[in-house]
């Protein structure tokens, strides 16, 4: 959520910022500022509300120059979606600018503070808060350095903060408090960046360090010098990010969910690379720090995880408990830590997330390791905190950056990881041994290619399914056992992306109430392939029909009988129950796509929506 990007060094700062904000608009597109420095027009700062191309806008009639700036995109939390809360904030005398991400949870309290001191302050925000706290500790410390850091100490919340003062320009100061999001430096030859994820910055180097809890980096040119929050000195190597900078364009597709959506056999081709060994009949996880007398020692594993990544976790339990019958329990990370769980020594939490940065599952993970439970992270940002701080390993999927709101690589990436540790877990209790597990690995092998048929086959029906429902008012999504979370992110992917409302239900209990809004207007997805309890979904079809529900079923490829009992029928390849899932998605994907587009919707940033949480 909101996103922060800094420059030092020869080039203009303006052009490096605004691509960088560019590339993180995901995460917030409330409003865009940015402050450039230069010594002889002094600061110059531009904002604008709404998307960046309002700042873009602004920045050619009214240009900042020079070799130093900050920039932010902001998803608004405290004071309105308005240009005096656009970040970045100045200090009362003008000489320091801040941008946040994150919530200064007691800033009424240092408002009012500041307020009785006689500060004046301009806007609604918390952020605000900070920039004169710094120039508050600035006036009697005349170091930027020492001011942000006692400010820092008066700030309760989750905070990445980065701050500059005109008195001295030849440094950004960087800070991290909590997990409220992600700093990341990044080193070039002479010149220094800054930004809350990685892509705003890989245009211009891959080397980069990552700031920790608590710390604060000062930015040269030259480099940058990390310490604690109470001062003492942090000497980290910086990492290397393999991540192709052009993975990070949109290139000829029109919308990077489109992209995403077409790019998923590769990425479950590169979820799957090194880790299966078909001769040996075993799966390898590199990344895993977990040998198989911890592996056996697991009874019980609590997924957690938010939005599409949570749908992920509930068919991870169909996986896990039905390969290596470990009982798993799904969790909200949200609300995980708030009912105080009881993990108890057999425990192992399994934390889903493609950023790497939602703040409630980095709480969650925090929870397990106050508990002493091992954390192992099924995570796709390279080097982000969820990878950082799970001490079982980060499971990385791989995927490559993830930019459309709507998630959907990362999820059949998600799903296809959670399978291979179903398998892993599998192997190392005994409940598969190598003959039983080489189905699997063969099954594994074949899905890239079987993805990449659904996505052919799938796109004129979607499209011909958008043009004669896009102007429906809901939508109801049905299936049973590991298919139902698929039902559920049907559901989400059409509501976040085109508004309309939808719902996700287990087949069987749409009589239960969801029944009652069938009509003729009602499409009804039911996702229906051939399993062992496909007579049930085909009975739940034909109470959706009694009611004249219009039926889309998703089903196998051949069945003839569900062709016969539904209106429309988008049909997937065969393959193993517990991998349908993966297939099933695509289709619903693709709807979501292309009901959005007809509708005129912004797709890759829909409305109030971010794609990196760090805001509880
Ligand atoms: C936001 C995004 C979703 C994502 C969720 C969890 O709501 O819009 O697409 O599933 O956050 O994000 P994570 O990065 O933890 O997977």
């Amino acid at each position: 959520m909101c996103g922060i990007v800094g420059y030092l060094g020869p080039r203009e700062a303006t052009d490096v910022v605004v691509g960088g904000l560019q590339r993180l608009e995901y995460r917030g597109y409330d409003s865009a500022g940015i402050a450039i420095y230069d010594p002889k027009t002094g600061l110059q700062l531009r904002r604008s509300v709404g998307k960046l191309v309002g700042l873009i806008a602004r920045l050619h009639h009214e240009p900042a120059r020079g070799n130093v700036g900050l920039g932010h995109t902001r998803w608004a939390t405290h004071g309105g979606v308005t240009e005096i809360n656009a970040h970045p904030h100045r200090d009362a005398r003008g000489q320091i600018v801040v941008i946040q991400n994150g919530i200064v949870e007691n800033y009424l309290e240092l408002k009012a503070r500041l307020v009785e001191q006689g500060v004046p302050f301009v806007s609604q925000t918390d952020t605000e808060v900070i920039a004169h706290l710094v120039g508050h500790y600035y006036a009697q410390t005349q170091c930027l350095e020492a001011a942000l850091r006692l400010a820092l100490a008066d700030l309760r919340g989750g905070n990445a903060v980065v701050a500059f003062c005109i008195n001295e320009p030849d440094r950004l100061v960087a800070a991290r408090l909590g997990n409220a999001g992600g700093v990341v430096l990044g080193l070039g030859e002479g010149e220094s960046f800054v930004a809350s994820d990685v892509p705003a910055i890989l245009d211009y180097t891959r080397d980069l360090v990552f700031l920790e809890d608590r710390e604060m980096a000062v930015i040269t040119a030259e480099g940058v010098t990390i310490t604690t929050l109470a001062g003492d000195p942090v000497q980290r190597k910086p990492v290397t990010i393999p991540w192709d900078p052009i993975a990070a364009a949109r290139g000829d597709y029109k919308h990077f969910m489109e992209k995403e959506i077409h790019e998923q056999p590769r990425a479950l081709m590169d979820a799957l690379r090194g880790r299966v060994d078909q001769e040996a009949g075993a799966v390898h996880f590199e990344d895993l720090r977990l040998d198989d007398a911890a592996l056996c020692k697991v009874e019980r594993i609590y997924a957690v995880a938010c939005g599409t990544a949570w749908h992920a976790g509930l068919i991870a339990k169909f996986m896990i408990e039905r390969l290596a019958r470990v009982r798993v329990e799904v969790d909200y990370a949200s609300e995980f830590r708030y009912r105080e769980p009881v993990l108890g020594d057999d425990a192992l939490l399994l934390a889903f997330t493609q950023s790497g940065e939602t703040v409630d599952t980095l709480a969650a993970m925090e929870e397990a390791r106050n508990q002493g439970v091992p954390a192992v992270a099924i995570v796709n940002a390279i080097g982000s905190q969820a990878a950082r701080v799970a001490d079982g390993g980060p499971l990385y999927l791989h995927a490559g950056p993830e930019i459309g709101v709507a998630s959907t690589k990362a999820f059949t990436s998600m799903l296809l990881v959670a399978y291979l540790f179903a398998l892993r877990l599998a192997q190392a209790r005994g409940t598969l041994d190598a003959a039983a597990l080489q189905p699997h690995l063969q099954a594994l092998i074949e899905l890239p290619g079987k993805a990449a048929t659904v996505i052919e086959q799938s796109i004129p029906i979607c499209l011909e399914l958008a043009e004669q429902y896009h102007r429906v008012g809901g939508a109801l999504f049905l299936g049973r056992q590991a298919n139902y979370p698929i039902a559920l992110e049907g559901a989400l992917k059409l509501k976040e992306i085109s508004y309309i409302h939808a719902e996700g239900y287990p087949a069987g209990e749409m009589k239960h109430g969801p029944i009652a809004l069938i009509d003729e207007t009602m499409p009804v997805i039911c996702i229906a392939p051939q399993d062992e309890i496909y007579p049930k979904m085909i009975s739940n079809i034909e109470q959706v029909r009694a009611r004249h529900g219009q039926v889309i079923a998703i089903g196998t490829s051949g069945d003839a009988d569900l062709a016969s009992k539904a209106d429309h029928v988008i049909t997937i390849p065969p393959t193993l129950p517990m991998l349908q899932p993966i297939l099933a998605v695509i289709p619903l994907q693709l709807l979501a796509y292309y009901v959005a587009l007809r509708r005129g919707c912004d797709v890759d940033q829909p409305r109030n929506l971010a794609k990196s949480v760090t805001v509880e």
